[in-house]
């Protein structure tokens, strides 16, 4: 029998479209709370999340505009617009970085999976609260001007754009795996 987490777990679908309401302050404290809970190898602590609203949300799109200007010098306005309004397609974004330390014996690939871990851990937080989530990254993920401005060197990595917010529209109703195409007993 499914227990309450394992049926949230099992219906579990990344939800596109979002709108407000966002998490209130109390519900983001306890998201927030549950991804820093991630499994952490010699506890580093390599996680760093950057909370995004309202003008947030405005200052991101100007400079995911900025970014995209600097990759592609001849874009259009309407090229830049789309990029500009990327980040008002949710009410909240929660912005995952990860900053490895130096470790004899945990090495950066370690402290990565643990912020994704984080990830996932604030999708089924937010879940369990009524809320929907998508884990975003695409290119600018990966731009230098992008990475500047959430303060990463080059050993850090910018793990997601975890967009956040009320589901509109249905789960998607998902097939059932064949487990024995991914799973073996050893
Ligand atoms: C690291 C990572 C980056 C992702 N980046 C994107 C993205 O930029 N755009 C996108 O549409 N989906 C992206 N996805 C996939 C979605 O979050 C989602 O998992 C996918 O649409 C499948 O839906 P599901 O989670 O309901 O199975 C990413 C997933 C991961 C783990």
């Amino acid at each position: 029998m499914a227990t309450a987490v394992l049926e949230q777990l099992l219906a579990r679908s990344s939800m596109p479209r979002l709108a407000a309401p966002a998490p209130d302050d109390m519900q983001l404290d306890q998201v927030l709370r549950a991804g820093l809970l991630a499994p952490d190898h010699a506890y580093l602590r390599p996680t760093r999340l950057h909370v995004v609203t309202e003008d947030g949300l405005v200052r991101l799109g100007d400079l995911f505009a900025r970014a995209f200007l600097d990759s592609d010098p001849d874009a259009t306005e309407k090229a830049l617009d789309k990029a500009r309004g990327k980040p008002l397609r949710a009410p909240m974004i929660i912005v995952a970085c990860c900053h490895p330390s130096e470790h004899d014996k945990v090495p950066a690939i370690e402290q990565i999976a643990s912020t994704a871990a984080c990830v996932s851990l604030m999708q089924t937080a937010l879940d369990s609260l009524g809320y929907g989530s998508m884990w975003r990254t695409g290119p600018m993920a990966y731009h230098p001007l992008v990475r500047e401005q959430f303060g990463l060197t080059d050993q850090d990595h910018l793990l997601a754009f975890l967009y956040v917010g009320t589901a509109k529209g249905k789960p998607r109703v998902r097939e059932q795996k064949q487990l024995d195409d991914y799973c073996r007993r050893f």
